[in-house]
């Protein structure tokens, strides 16, 4: 797999991550619904170091609704805290600042005087690219809006966000890199767009995205396309996909590489259907 983190890109990461995981009392890892599991750096908990934090289940717009209530018990009874977010859509959101208040309680620093006096809640979002970490400061961002100035101890580059409900969040997120522990994970990122086409040539990608929806239930495609896909090969659908949409080359054979772009792009929008790719371990169905 042709994959752009490098030990040296880590090192950075994870190094920019723990200085600016000292400046705050809570974090946000968020992920993206349609591959919860794949879309998690299984090391983030070791990197957070007992830090209070909340599983951001995002991109939920785009995922099976019954298989994000699986999924947000699941990882409650792991002992988790998880809120399921749609960031453009605007859900979830508040449940994310009344969550954390309840987490992490009244923080105080010192006042100039000598004495102590209350301090707004910090918090930083970390997660895996494309997941929607930019989306999701700029959501909060908005319900409030101003941002503070530059804080000692933080680097120029980074600014608080007052967010309401007495939140501040760093305007820079944490990046973390994915994990190909598999080659089922790498293919979950690579169907959701996480790593850009560069694991399999798109034709591949698309044919086993096919598979794998067609096997999570056949009305996906059916409904989409408006085909009949019982018996047909994941290379026939895309075939007979490519007639419909009129993606022709010469001599009148399908374009396979611009069919396969279109199945892709329209599973990443949603327009095939809110399809979740993974479930928890020891479930298949949803
Ligand atoms: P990142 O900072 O974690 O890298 O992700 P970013 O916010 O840039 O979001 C990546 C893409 O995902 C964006 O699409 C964004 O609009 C979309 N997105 C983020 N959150 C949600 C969500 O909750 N629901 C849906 N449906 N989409 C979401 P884009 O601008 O089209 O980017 P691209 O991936 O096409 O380049």
């Amino acid at each position: 797999m042709n994959i752009n983190w490098y030990p040296g890109h880590m090192k950075k990461a994870m190094e920019s991550i723990m200085k600016n995981l000292a400046l705050v009392d809570i974090a946000y890892e968020v992920i993206d619904s349609r591959i919860p599991r794949s879309s998690r750096n299984p090391e983030i908990d070791n990197i957070l170091g007992g830090k209070p934090k909340i599983i951001i289940m995002n991109k939920s717009d785009l995922a099976d609704e019954e298989a994000n209530i699986i999924w947000r018990n699941y990882f409650q009874k792991q002992g988790y805290r998880a809120v399921i977010v749609d960031s453009t859509g605007n859900r979830g959101i508040d449940d994310i600042v009344k969550l954390s208040n309840r987490l992490v309680g009244k923080k105080t620093e010192r006042s100039g005087s000598g004495g102590s006096e209350n301090r707004s809640m910090r918090a930083i979002i970390i997660g895996i690219p494309n997941v929607g970490k930019s989306t999701l400061i700029n959501n909060l961002s908005r319900r409030k809006g101003a941002r503070t100035g530059n804080k000692p101890g933080i680097t120029r580059a980074n600014q608080w966000i007052n967010v309401k409900g007495n939140l501040q969040l760093l305007d820079t997120p944490g990046i973390l890199w994915p994990k190909f522990q598999d080659e089922e994970v790498g293919l979950n990122l690579a169907f959701t767009g996480a790593i850009k086409d560069e694991i399999l040539d798109i034709e591949n990608l698309a044919l086993n995205l096919i598979d794998r929806i067609k096997n999570i239930s056949k009305r996906y495609l059916q409904e989409r396309y408006d085909i009949d896909i019982e018996n047909k090969s994941p290379y026939e659908i895309i075939e007979i996909i490519g007639r419909k949409r009129g993606c022709l080359i010469q001599g009148g054979r399908v374009d396979l590489s611009r069919t396969s772009g279109i199945i892709l792009d329209e599973y990443r929008k949603g327009l095939i259907g809110r399809i979740t790719l993974e479930l928890p371990e020891g479930r298949d169905v949803y």
